[in-house]
């Protein structure tokens, strides 16, 4: 396989309620790609509209999604930022790969399932073709790098069958790609550690949501210093102490959960959090929690706030982000134009 430069891109739905699970799991790690990689960060609202939004709540949402990922360190001006509906060549590389993708390939997705769940006849067929979406979004770049979830390894790998499928079938026959060399690359997932999975504040054995209809079992990104010392107080915990050793956990979701955040924010191990608390009075580590979230997360929900309301500033650095993309979106697409035999 030949190489291709590293490039980094990532999506973030822009779905509402942005929370810690997010932050940790996704934000913090595309903030520190920063530094090794060129990353292309994308807010998907044409993936959002796979089920149905309210038009002012998903322009609004699309505003936070971008405010948080400047709030959270990300710079749009070193790196590009963009929403996805502005770069017109997401949705037409995703056509191609409809054609290129197999019914039984999108069968097996099982975020499809979950998402459709019993009423299949009635799921939109965009959220059916989600994954090629997806596959259009990372290959338009040529990206190398993706840091997903767990939750998204299966529409990489998808990605990836799609981008080995697109090279077999239209290079073989032609002269430019001789010698095995490919157009696409087959990307990469750099797939967040499961120290990052935040789990709900109410029950230790479910995510962290947006959804979850109770407000206590998240901290929103744009909740103040006192709701985030409030829910934290307030986070189910069991009557023991803390253990010494990460063994001492097992069985122990909702004191897992909160030793993992505390690791996750200070970028230490659950070890490291143990060896400072473990044996102590529960309590005394809830209010080290309380001061250490509130000191990283006050912080990020203020600027949040503050750019989230200033919409001539949000929406230009979406304009100029998404001016930056379609220019190498547009250079792709050439290519693939004459790649598939079309007329340009
Ligand atoms: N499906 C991803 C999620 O829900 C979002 C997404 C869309 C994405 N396109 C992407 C992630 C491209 C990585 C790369 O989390």
């Amino acid at each position: 396989m030949q190489s291709f430069p590293q490039l980094v891109f990532s999506g973030v739905q822009p779905t509402g309620n942005l929370h810690l699970g997010n932050y940790l799991g996704a934000i913090t790690k595309f903030v520190a790609l920063q530094e090794t990689h060129e990353c292309i960060y994308c807010v998907v609202d044409l993936h959002a509209i796979t089920v149905a939004q309210k038009p002012a709540e998903l322009t609004s949402n699309i505003r936070e999604v971008t405010a948080a990922f400047i709030a959270a360190g990300i710079d749009p001006k070193k790196h590009v930022v963009f929403n996805q509906s502005q770069v017109a060549e997401h949705a037409e590389l995703a056509w191609i790969f409809n054609c290129v993708a197999r019914m039984g390939w999108l069968n097996r997705m099982t975020q499809f399932k979950e998402k459709a769940g019993k009423d299949r006849e009635n799921a939109s067929v965009g959220l059916y073709a989600y994954p090629t979406l997806m596959a259009a979004d990372i290959l338009l770049y040529r990206a190398t790098h993706v840091p997903v979830g767990e939750d998204q390894k299966q529409h990489l790998e998808l990605a990836r069958d799609i981008a080995q499928k697109f090279n077999n079938d239209f290079l073989a026959d032609n002269p430019e790609f001789a010698d095995g060399k490919t157009f696409f690359p087959l990307p990469e997932p750099l797939i967040q550690g499961p120290a990052t999975r935040v789990m709900s504040l109410r029950d230790g054995s479910k995510k962290m949501s947006k959804s979850d209809p109770s407000d206590n079992s998240r901290i929103n990104l744009a909740d103040d210093a006192d709701t985030i010392a409030q829910k934290i107080r307030k986070a189910k915990t069991d009557p023991d102490a803390l253990p010494s050793a990460i063994e001492g956990l097992a069985g122990r979701p909702e004191a897992d959960n909160l030793v993992g955040i505390y690791a996750a924010l200070t970028g230490g191990t659950k070890a490291d959090v143990l060896a400072q608390f473990g044996s102590g009075n529960f309590s005394t580590f809830k209010s080290a929690l309380v001061d250490l979230t509130v000191e990283k997360l006050a912080p990020i929900g203020v600027e949040m706030r503050r750019l989230q309301a200033d919409h001539a500033y949000i929406d230009g650095v979406l304009r100029d982000g998404a001016n930056r993309a379609r220019e190498r979106a547009a250079a792709t697409m050439m290519q693939v134009r004459d790649i598939v035999g079309f007329i340009r």
